[in-house]
């Protein structure tokens, strides 16, 4: 693997990012804007029409891009995306992890264990998977790694629902791990933490909003735009945690 120098700082079209979840909303967001910064990028999700079509956003803006289509859940889907980086490019330099779940059933009166455990697994275990399969390529290349949490992993969200809370107030834990045990490597993690993002994930909530409502929230672009900062922030500088929420956002 390629050992970082000062020269990929400055040249950011050498650079590699993977996106999880990037098909659409925050993660598809958070590719073409990588893309626009001159980074090569990785899709990843499981729809295959979703993660193409990004793909083929991404190279029509100038940029490279690789579609990997795959649930982050599945350990062989996973390593077998990263050694298609691997072979394509021969570097990774960062990962954008938005692959995420919810359910509108999200309080103990009416929430199914199962489920529970799907969303633990996408949100927190996968996201895990993923760094751990990675940090050997992002050892090599002081890498950064964007979580994208929630707000509800930043302050108790009474709506958020027991297993999203849970699983999302975890991914500050997994953060600080990271940036504690990997400060030598020159890793770091960004536990970032959007408040209320128009996009598909608000079909999961019990009351889905209507238009005024999503008029007023975060497009992916706002949180594009802090992924991008993160991303290009030099390697000195970690970024511990971002929280960005519309100015209407109440607890
Ligand atoms: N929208 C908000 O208000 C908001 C606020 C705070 C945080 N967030 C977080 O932002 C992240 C992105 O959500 P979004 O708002 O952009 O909504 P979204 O468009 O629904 O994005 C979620 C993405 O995760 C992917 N995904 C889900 N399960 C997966 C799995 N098992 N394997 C691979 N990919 C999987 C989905 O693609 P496939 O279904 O094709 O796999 C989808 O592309 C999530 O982690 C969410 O928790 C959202």
């Amino acid at each position: 693997m390629h050992q970082v120098t000062a020269e990929d700082q400055h040249e950011p079209g050498g650079r590699v990012v993977w996106v999880t979840g990037g098909g659409s909303g925050i993660g598809r967001a958070s590719a073409l804007a990588a893309a626009a910064g001159g980074w090569r990028v990785a899709v990843s999700g499981r729809r295959p029409d979703r993660v193409h079509a990004v793909a083929q956003e991404v190279e029509a803006s100038g940029a490279e891009a690789l579609a990997l289509p795959g649930d982050v859940r599945r350990v062989e889907d996973v390593t077998k995306s990263a050694a298609a980086i691997e072979r394509r490019w021969g570097r990774l330099d960062g990962l954008v992890l938005a692959a995420g779940t919810n359910t509108p059933r999200r309080t103990w009166s009416d929430q199914d264990l199962d489920e529970l455990g799907d969303i633990v697994e996408t949100n927190l275990v996968s996201v895990a998977r993923v760094v751990q399969l990675a940090l050997p390529h992002l050892r090599s290349s002081a890498g950064a790694i964007v979580v994208v949490s929630s707000y509800a992993g930043w302050r108790f969200s009474p709506g958020a629902g027991v297993a999203y809370s849970a699983s999302k107030t975890a991914l500050a834990s997994l953060c600080e791990t990271v940036n504690a045990q990997e400060a030598a490597s020159g890793v770091r993690a960004c536990h970032l933490c959007p408040g209320d993002v128009d996009t598909d994930f608000l079909a999961q909530r019990p009351e889905v909003p209507e238009a005024d409502a999503r008029s007023a929230m975060l497009t992916p672009h706002d949180i594009a735009r802090a992924v991008r900062f993160v991303l290009d922030s030099p390697a000195y500088v970690r970024v511990d945690e971002l929280v960005i929420s519309p100015v209407s956002q109440h607890r």
